[in-house]
């Protein structure tokens, strides 16, 4: 038993739990009653996220083949998966780097629909689990200096669609959300890179203002739970209107 909450009884898998928005995602579920595994690569933060959500915790690297099959082995049977690990590299594509777009499409991409297909080859997904994969408006706005970012994140969604259809049969859900700018340290970082009026002009194309992980944890708790049980392989804008312009 986790306590009171629509995720009681559930054990759900956090992938990313050291970052902005997967650590919020994490402490949203807690607080909605679930058993959390967390995951990360930076084993002090994930370490103290643990330590604060009482969640057991494995630090992996999901690029790596051995990372994503070692997690897969050491969770149990799982209610739900949110996949919110990811990079963000920003350069023109004149300027782009072979290893930069490799390690962008691997950990936005490959790893994602990697580590599920590992799970559901050692029967760790249960019937009426959810997967959730974080995507980005990235996917569906053109940005100058996101090529590579936009590319990962468009096929994520691509993928999500076909992977819905093959796990609809098993009762199973996948579906991304696509949030725009967060406050975190991805964000922090794309921010540093560009003037303070390009900056200013982005977050003026936030019809509702700026989002906060809070408003990405509340999309995962829905779509991991029974509430969205009849949505699957769809997207989730979660930008303050960013994306009906
Ligand atoms: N923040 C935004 O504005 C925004 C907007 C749209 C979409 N997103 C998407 O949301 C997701 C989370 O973003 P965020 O803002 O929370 O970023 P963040 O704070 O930079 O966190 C990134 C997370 O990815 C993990 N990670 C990166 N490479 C990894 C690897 N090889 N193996 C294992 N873990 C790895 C990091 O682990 P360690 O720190 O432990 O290395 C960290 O947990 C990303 O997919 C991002 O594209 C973010």
């Amino acid at each position: 038993m986790n306590g009171a909450g629509k995720f009681q009884d559930q054990q759900l898998l956090v992938v990313g739990a050291t970052g902005g928005l997967g650590s919020a995602i994490a402490r949203s579920l807690k607080s909605e009653g679930a058993g959390l595994i967390l995951s990360g690569r930076n084993e002090e933060k994930l370490s103290a996220c643990a330590q604060e959500l009482g969640a057991v915790s494995l630090s992996v690297d999901l690029s790596s083949s051995a990372g994503r099959v070692q997690l897969a082995e050491a969770v149990g049977e799982l209610d739900g998966v949110v996949f919110a690990a990811g990079l963000a590299p920003v350069a023109p594509v004149r300027y782009l780097k072979d290893e930069d777009l490799a390690a962008c499409l691997n950990v936005n991409t490959m790893a994602p629909l990697l580590l599920v297909r590992d799970l559901l080859k050692k029967k760790k997904l249960k019937v009426g689990s959810s997967i959730v994969w974080v995507s980005s408006v990235a996917s569906s706005r053109g940005a100058a200096g996101y090529a590579a970012y936009a590319a990962s994140k468009a096929a994520l969604e691509a993928a999500a669609r076909c992977l819905a259809l093959e796990l609809a049969p098993k009762g199973m859900r996948v579906n991304c959300i696509a949030p725009g700018m967060i406050e975190t340290e991805m964000a922090d970082a794309a921010a540093e890179r560009i003037s303070s009026d390009a900056l200013e002009a982005h977050l003026k194309a936030y019809p509702l203002g700026a989002g906060r992980p809070a408003d990405v944890a509340a999309a995962a708790s829905f779509l991991l739970s029974s509430e969205s049980r009849w949505i699957t392989g769809t997207s989730l804008p979660v930008d303050g209107g960013f994306s009906i312009k």
